[in-house]
This record gives structure tokens, C-alpha cells and sequence, in this order.
């Protein structure tokens, strides 16, 4: 780290899928808002995200994201030091619109601008370990503090004519319910990467100094839960339905096959996805050649219930069984759980069990695509000194890669 910078606030934007995000956070721990506008809604009947109709949502609501990100933060322009966006990796039409807004408002407010790596950022939504509080006048009224990682608490404190009207003390805090780590992680960090478009483990010597030690060779953890849950006739996104539906059924009445892999730390879910789709046909006397479509109307509710839960163990047991194993051969001082998936109770609880260490988990908000995590990242690459993008020319990377 080359600067020991204290105080500073960072506006993050996210907008590479169907989540259009922003959030001020303060010295990469201290969370201030977080507002997420999401299109699933208008994604769920076609069981999956569809690029123009998240771009066009996009479009609609960036200006009252950011609007609001600032406003519940009790910030105005001039309190904010910087801005982060997501450039990539992601849809190019969502990214676009993140990453124009970012440039504009970076050039607009004359605030030094950096690109995140969208992957890079569920990581860093671990660092978040206080919220300040809407109407808080002193350090005294934060639920948590930091006292971990060299970042140093702030000395700057909403005031209260920028605070919000004593009308509004009634209302709920937007952050009332986050449930954050007592501290930063450490270094050597374990991550596990686990999301829509990711399945990965790497491994952090440092901010920024990274070694990926495998990745999934086909589909993600999440897409694979996302095409299981359409088989089965359950809702988008598939991870929070199938782990709905997986409370009914039986892990172990359905034997689903574990992928191996050439790489130690390496995954595949496609196997286990087409393994689901030929044991629905199996259970309604059908082969191979029935429509997937057709299969949901034809199970019982039991039958879903116990694929549900038969998918989501084998799919669960085999990040785990990586991360565990990682875990023993680089000895980290702390491990991390990122991405979509990562809100999983099961997979939380699978870790929590497995793992001979103590860990962590940040609140499941916190997991999947949010501003925060962006504007925590920011705040690092603030620190590190890296060189702000140049906000008349950054463009997008949808296919950025760790
Ligand atoms: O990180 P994310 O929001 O977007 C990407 O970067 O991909 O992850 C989305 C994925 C989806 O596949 C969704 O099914 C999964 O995360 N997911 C979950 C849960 N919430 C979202 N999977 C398991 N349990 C959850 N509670
Ligand atoms: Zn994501």
C-alpha cells in the first residue's frame, strides 16, 4: 500500500448484469449505502437474463441509483474523493452504461475514476465490516468497527444539515440489517469464487497479487443451479429456488456424478446439469430426446424436491471439497466466499463444517452483484496508488479475466 489515505469516500457503480448498483463506502471497510435496482423481474419468464431488456433497465434507473446511493449516504458531491465502475467482465450492454455514467460523472465532478474488475470486487465485499449509521452524529453510534487492516476509522461524520430530516427518524435504516465480519480478512487469503459466470479458487499474497489456482472448464456453480431450477420447473434465479426447494427433498436419494478433473483445483458443472435433465426424462418414461420444457409438468413435487436437494449436495460437496483441500496444501490465514452463490446457508454451512479453520461470511446482500463491493475495491485501488482510468477513453472488457 503506498498511502495511508483516511476519510476517503468512494462512489462504486456495478451494472455488468441484470443488477444496476451503486453504493458510497469509506476507506475500503465502511459502508454507507448500498442500493441495488434490479430487472430479474422482468428476466423470469424467460428463466434466465436477457442482454437487451437489462440494458434498456439499465438505461431507465443508473441516474436514480447513483441519486440515491449518494443520498443515503448523506453525501453530496464534494464529500465523495473518487469513483469506481465495473469495466468488465460482464454483458457489453450492461457494462456500457455503467461505465458512461462513471466516465461522465468522473469528468463532471472532476473526481479520479477506476476500473474494477467485477470478480475481483465480490472478493473485496468481504472488507466491509461497518455500516455507518443514517442518522449517526459520532463513531460511538457505529455498530462495528473495523481495528483490522491498517485502515484507520474516520474522522469525518455526517452533519447533521447534510444528515436527513428529523421527519425521517422514524424510517428504517437501509443498512439496519447487514450482518458484517468483526474484521478485514488476511493475508494469505483463500477465495472462493463462486457466482453466475464464475467458479474459482485463488489465492491472495496481497492486494492486487494474486495466483488463481483453478477455474470451472464449463459452466459456473450459479448457471448450472440457474439451468437446473429451469428443468425443474422453478423460478429464476435458480441458486435461492433450488436451495428453497432442496429443504423438502432427500441430498442422497439420487446419486448425481462428481466431475474429475485433470487440474487439481479446476471445476465442471455441465456433467451434473445433463446428469439432472437425463434423470428427469428417466423418472417420466421418457428418453433422451424429450424437451426439457416439457419435463417440470410431469414431476411431482417430491420428485423436484429430491433433485433439488440431490443437485444442490453435489454441486455444494464439490467446491467445498476444492476450497478444503486448498485450504491444506497453501495453509491461508483467512478464506472467503464470493459471488452469488455464496449467499447459500448450505454452502455456508458445508464450510463452516468442513474447514479446520474458523471463517467468516459477510452478509448475503453483500454476495451478489452490488455497488459496495466495487466502491470497496476503489478504495484499495485508492490506496495502492493506482493509476485512475482515463475518464474520456476507458472502455469495457466484457471478457476480463482475473
Ligand atoms: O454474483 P452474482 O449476483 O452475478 C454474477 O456475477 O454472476 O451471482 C448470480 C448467481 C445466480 O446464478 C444465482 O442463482 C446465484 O448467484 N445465487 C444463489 C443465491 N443467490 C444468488 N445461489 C445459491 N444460493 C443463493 N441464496
Ligand atoms: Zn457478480
Amino acid at each position: 500500500m503506498r498511502a495511508t489515505l483516511v476519510g476517503m469516500k468512494v462512489l462504486g457503480i456495478e451494472s455488468s448484469c441484470d443488477e444496476t448498483a451503486a453504493a458510497v463506502v469509506e476507506d475500503g471497510f465502511r459502508l454507507y449505502s448500498n442500493v441495488v435496482a434490479s430487472s430479474m423481474d422482468l428476466h423470469m419468464q424467460y428463466g434466465g437474463v436477457v442482454p437487451e431488456i437489462a440494458a434498456r433497465s439499465h438505461i431507465e434507473c443508473i441516474n436514480s441509483v447513483v441519486e440515491q446511493a449518494l443520498t443515503e449516504a448523506s453525501c453530496t458531491w464534494d464529500d465523495i474523493d473518487a469513483i469506481a465502475v465495473t469495466y468488465g467482465a460482464g454483458l457489453g450492454g450492461s457494462l456500457v452504461v455503467g461505465v458512461l455514467t462513471a466516465r461522465t460523472l468522473a469528468i463532471t465532478h472532476d473526481k479520479p475514476l477506476y476500473a474494477c474488475n467485477h470478480v475481483e470486487g465480490h472478493v473485496y465485499a468481504n472488507f466491509l465490516t461497518s455500516v455507518k449509521k443514517l442518522r449517526a452524529h459520532s463513531a460511538s453510534e457505529e455498530r462495528s468497527e473495523s481495528g483490522e487492516g491498517g485502515l484507520k476509522s474516520s474522522n469525518r461524520e455526517i452533519s447533521p444539515e447534510k444528515g436527513r430530516a428529523p421527519s425521517q427518524s422514524t424510517q428504517k435504516d437501509p443498512l439496519e440489517d447487514y450482518v458484517l465480519p468483526a474484521g478485514q480478512p488476511q493475508f494469505p487469503l483463500l477465495a472462493l469464487i463462486v457466482s453466475g459466470g464464475h467458479s474459482q479458487l485463488v489465492l491472495f499474497r496481497d492486494h492486487f497479487d494474486y495466483t488463481l489456482l483453478g477455474q470451472t472448464t464449463d459452466d459456473a456453480i450459479g448457471e448450472a443451479f440457474d439451468k437446473v431450477a429451469k428443468i425443474i420447473g422453478l423460478p429464476y434465479p435458480g441458486g435461492p429456488s433450488v436451495g428453497q426447494k432442496a429443504k423438502d427433498g432427500d441430498p442422497f436419494k439420487y446419486r448425481l456424478p462428481k466431475a474429475k478433473m485433470p487440474g487439481k483445483y479446476d471445476f465442471s458443472f455441465s456433467g451434473v446439469k445433463t446428469a439432472v435433465l437425463r434423470l428427469c426424462q428417466q423418472l417420466i418414461g421418457e428418453d433422451h430426446t424429450f424437451p426439457s420444457k416439457n419435463i417440470a409438468s410431469r414431476l411431482s413435487e417430491a420428485q423436484k424436491a429430491d433433485i433439488a436437494a440431490s443437485f444442490q449436495q453435489v454441486a455444494i460437496e464439490t467446491v467445498v471439497g476444492k476450497a478444503v483441500q486448498a485450504y491444506e496444501e497453501f495453509q491461508p490465514t483467512s478464506v472467503v466466499i464470493a459471488g452469488g452463490v455464496a449467499a447459500s446457508p448450505e454452502l455456508r454451512r458445508q464450510l463452516a463444517e468442513r474447514l479446520p479453520c474458523p471463517i467468516e461470511y459477510t452478509d448475503p446482500k453483500l454476495c451478489t452483484d452490488n455497488g459496495a463491493m466495487i466502491a470497496t475495491l476503489g478504495c484499495f485501488h485508492m490506496k495502492h496508488g493506482t493509476t485512475p482510468a482515463d475518464p474520456y477513453t476507458l472502455d469495457i472488457k466484457p471478457n476480463l479475466s482475473m
